[in-house]
């Protein structure tokens, strides 16, 4: 039996998601959704494989139990060293960040040279590399992690002096003069935006996943009949395992929501 009037799973270690939950309440208005945000474990770009497969399991199995349709894993940490054993494991369709967005990078790109920038643990993986590689061998990556960017934006510095800093020396022009795209490959880099364009040639075209995984998910629900048929339920719940000042008051912001239904578990 179909469960379309369930909600939508969608986790990350913490804030992140939230830029793909935006595009999703935006493009899909009429379904419900429960965030969850691994905050205790934050941040997973710095945690071994398999601690970030441990970790998303749990919360793919806590997700299961509330009854989601479909998870999203809004995290590429978890997209990139997780998503096999998730996908061999969870009997629920599940879909990752990174798929969507190389495909679109692959059609964005006229110079066939890409940039990703993502945490430790995403560039280390070379899960970007491998999958762009595959739909086509003829490609120039250009890599760079970015470890403090996820605390930067979890602490809420983006507008800070510190931030600029760290952008001139993660973000070198060098290094990325060949590129004409540039991949965000990580769910809370798009609440720094504003920051990476000032530090990158404006001719770069920059893939930020949380637009374009959300349309994935509209034609994924299309396409495998699992779009809500009730429209006057929907929700959003959010799942944190450990108190976070800053989510609250982003995820309002952000969400325009004035009190969000937030509940602290263990995993
Ligand atoms: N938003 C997560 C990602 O996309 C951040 C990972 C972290 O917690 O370091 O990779």
């Amino acid at each position: 039996m179909k469960n379309n009037n369930h909600p939508i799973g969608i986790f990350d270690s913490g804030l992140g998601g939230l830029t793909v939950l935006r595009e999703l309440k935006m493009i899909l208005p009429n379904e419900s959704f429960i965030y969850f945000g691994d905050t205790a474990h934050l941040p997973y770009g710095a945690k071994s494989k398999e601690t970030i497969i441990k970790y998303s399991h749990q919360i793919c199995k806590f997700l299961i139990k509330k009854k989601v349709k479909l998870i999203i894993v809004a995290c590429n940490t978890a997209s990139a060293l997780a998503i096999e054993t998730l996908e061999k494991y969870i009997n629920i369709p599940i879909i990752n960040v990174i798929d969507p967005c190389i495909q679109h990078a692959i059609k964005t790109t006229k110079k066939k040279s890409i940039g990703i920038i993502g945490t430790q643990a995403t560039i280390n993986s070379k899960a970007y590399d491998i999958k762009l590689n595959r739909l086509n061998n003829d490609l120039d990556i250009t890599t760079q992690a970015c470890p403090l960017f996820v605390p930067i934006i979890e602490e809420g510095l983006t507008n800070h002096q510190i931030t600029k800093n760290i952008c001139e020396l993660y973000l070198n022009k060098q290094k990325f003069s060949e590129i004409d795209v540039l991949i965000l490959g990580c769910t809370h880099y798009p609440l720094l935006i504003e920051t990476i364009k000032k530090h990158i040639s404006k001719k770069i075209i920059i893939i930020d996943s949380a637009n374009i995984v959300a349309i994935f998910v509209k034609k994924f629900l299309y396409n495998n009949k699992l779009r809500i048929s009730n429209k006057n339920q929907q929700y959003i719940k959010y799942f944190l395992t450990d108190k976070s000042i800053q989510f609250n008051k982003l995820a309002s912001i952000f969400l325009k929501e004035d009190s969000l239904k937030i509940e602290f578990i263990k995993l």
